[in-house]
């Protein structure tokens, strides 16, 4: 594993990807900056974290030719790797948001960006984006964000907790060879928040309405069972969880 650590530029996931270009990248070589100037979150947003504080940082993956319909295994194997590292840090109540948001009880401690490098139909690699918050203390407009530290009431050392991060998602990467999809699919359907329990979503029209989380679809969508028994399938611009 290759790791490049840099104390700014705008987004390790720009970088990753710019550095790709410019020569070939080995499996799993990774950016961490202590400070990002723009940078990402999903859908447009921004990805904002006080500096040196966190872990901000992006992982080149390198995939064998993964049809495009499999994309969300890597999803899902990046959050079963970031879950299982927090369980080692022994973080209470570890849950992966769908798709792949990290949260501890009912507020987020990591978010990931994940970016494909295509050919044709099939995934060549994946830029793995990952913002951990650890140090971090003061959150203002972000009510629903917290960090290992405060959660846990002690300061963290950023390489220990890249390392643990690192080794499990490079792990979690592998068992995608040795066990079958079905149960990496099973195991992560396990660990969403709030699966099973009476939830409020809004719809893209702004609309409210009650149903339980059951599961995922084959491409990834999330499966609602609505109150008539009726289940639907969403994707992420269509369906926001409140909590
Ligand atoms: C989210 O919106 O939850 C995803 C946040 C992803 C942030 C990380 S920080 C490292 C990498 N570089 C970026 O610009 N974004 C990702």
């Amino acid at each position: 594993m290759k790791i490049c650590k840099l104390n700014a530029t705008d987004s390790t996931s720009l970088y990753l990807k710019e550095l790709m270009l410019s020569e070939p990248l080995e499996d799993f070589t990774v950016v961490t900056a202590k400070k990002q100037l723009k940078g990402r979150g999903q859908m447009g947003t921004l990805w904002e974290s006080e500096v040196a504080s966190n872990l901000t940082f992006s992982v080149f993956k390198k995939l064998d030719a993964l049809p495009v319909s499999n994309q969300f295994m890597i999803s899902i194997c990046v959050s079963i790797g970031i879950y299982k590292a927090l369980k080692k840090l022994q973080i209470p109540e570890v849950s992966i948001k769908w798709p792949n948001d990290i949260l501890s009880g009912n507020q987020k401690v990591c978010g990931v960006l994940i970016e494909n490098v295509l050919s044709g139909n099939k995934i060549q690699a994946s830029i793995l984006g990952i913002g951990l918050n650890v140090n971090q203390i003061n959150f203002e407009n972000l009510p629903r964000a917290t960090s290992l530290k405060l959660l846990m009431g002690e300061s963290f050392n950023l390489d220990e907790v890249l390392h643990v991060v690192l080794d499990s998602i490079e792990n979690q990467f592998s068992l995608l060879n040795m066990e079958t999809e079905k149960e990496i699919r099973i195991s992560y359907e396990k660990l969403l928040f709030r699966k099973g329990k009476p939830s409020t979503f809004k719809n893209k029209k702004g609309e409210l309405f009650m149903g339980f989380i059951s599961g995922i679809s084959a491409e990834g969508k999330l499966v609602v069972t609505l109150e008539d028994g009726i289940s639907s399938t969403f994707n992420l611009k269509e369906i926001e969880l409140l909590y």
